[in-house]
């Protein structure tokens, strides 16, 4: 049966740390120079609704690194945006591709996808959540802590899709989670429940210090999302103070490490001297964009 990665709550602990092990594989392997073709041959429809950079450059060179090639399909030059049902688009692509990656507004419409097409279908990015961006943030904490259980996991601002991912990709991998959002935005409820499976994992509060504190690592995100730029002005009132900057460094754990999903607006979710003191840990984590969007369609897609 084929597999797809449409969220982070759809995989065990186990299949997410076979992604990360296999993402430093790819990593090495490209560091050392070593051709990889293991997707030879293969095409990988890539559907955008919304904008991107990392996860469009990041899923079409992978493909390629692997040997297959990437389609850019936007709403804007084919029958998606003129209303083809997503369950036509998804039989169509199934005849013609091996793989579909998808960025869109709901999460409804990835799962119609996915059960719709004969072929994986990947989560690049819904309103609910991002995979691809935990599985890579996952890859780089690793990275630099060398182990994620036990690790303290601080995310500050909306309970946005990356807060919803982050909660169950640390909570899977054995990371106490504690989000610092403003009460009327915590993240959403189908991952709340979720986390009652960990007890005493997962902290949720308005004070961004008792969130932080000893915390391994710090993350946060904008605070108007992509379809919500018609509610930036209120946004940046409400969040005003959702911050990473030098006073939640100072109660964090003394080594800990900075991510930030990008695109980042300095002096709004984080300080630019904050960002800047953290930018090779930042770039780390865009570049495992790269090696674990290759694992998972790897795994996902090879014969
Ligand atoms: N972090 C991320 O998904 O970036 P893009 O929106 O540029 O793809
Ligand atoms: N929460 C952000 C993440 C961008 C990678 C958004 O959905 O726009």
């Amino acid at each position: 049966m084929k597999k797809d990665l449409l969220k982070l709550l759809d995989l065990t602990s186990e299949e997410i740390l076979k992604i990360l092990d296999t993402a430093d594989t790819l990593k090495d392997l490209r560091k050392r120079g070593i051709q990889h073709p293991f997707l030879a041959g293969k095409t990988l429809a890539m559907i955008f609704e919304k904008s991107s950079t990392r996860t469009r450059v990041s899923f079409e060179t992978g493909i390629y690194q692997l040997g297959g090639n990437g389609i850019y399909l936007s709403d804007k030059d084919s029958q998606i945006g003129r209303s083809e049902p997503v369950e036509d688009t998804a039989r169509v692509l199934s005849r013609y591709c091996d793989g579909i990656m998808i960025r869109t507004f709901a999460q409804e419409e990835v799962e119609t996808l996915a059960k719709y097409a004969t072929i994986p279908v990947i989560n690049g990015l819904t309103d609910f959540c991002h995979p691809c961006q935990v599985l890579a943030d996952l890859q780089t904490i690793r990275e630099h802590k060398g182990k994620l259980e036990g690790l303290k996991l601080c995310y500050i601002g909306d309970g946005n899709n990356m807060a919803n991912s982050l909660i169950v990709g640390g909570l899977k991998c054995g990371m106490k989670v504690s989000i610092g959002c403003p009460d009327a935005y915590r993240p959403d409820p189908q991952v709340l429940k979720f986390a009652e499976e960990y007890p005493g994992m997962l902290q949720v509060t308005p004070d961004i210090l008792e969130a932080a504190k000893d915390a391994d690592a710090l993350y946060t995100d904008v605070w108007a999302s992509m379809g919500q730029e018609g509610e930036a002005t209120e946004r940046r009132q409400v969040f005003a103070g959702y911050q990473i900057n030098a006073e939640v460094m100072s109660v964090a754990a003394k080594d800990a490490m900075v991510l930030h999903c990008l695109p980042a607006h300095r002096g709004e979710e984080i300080t630019a001297e904050v960002f800047e003191a953290h930018a090779d840990e930042i770039f780390d984590e865009a570049e495992n964009r790269l090696h674990a969007q290759k694992a998972v369609m790897y795994l996902l897609m090879k014969d």
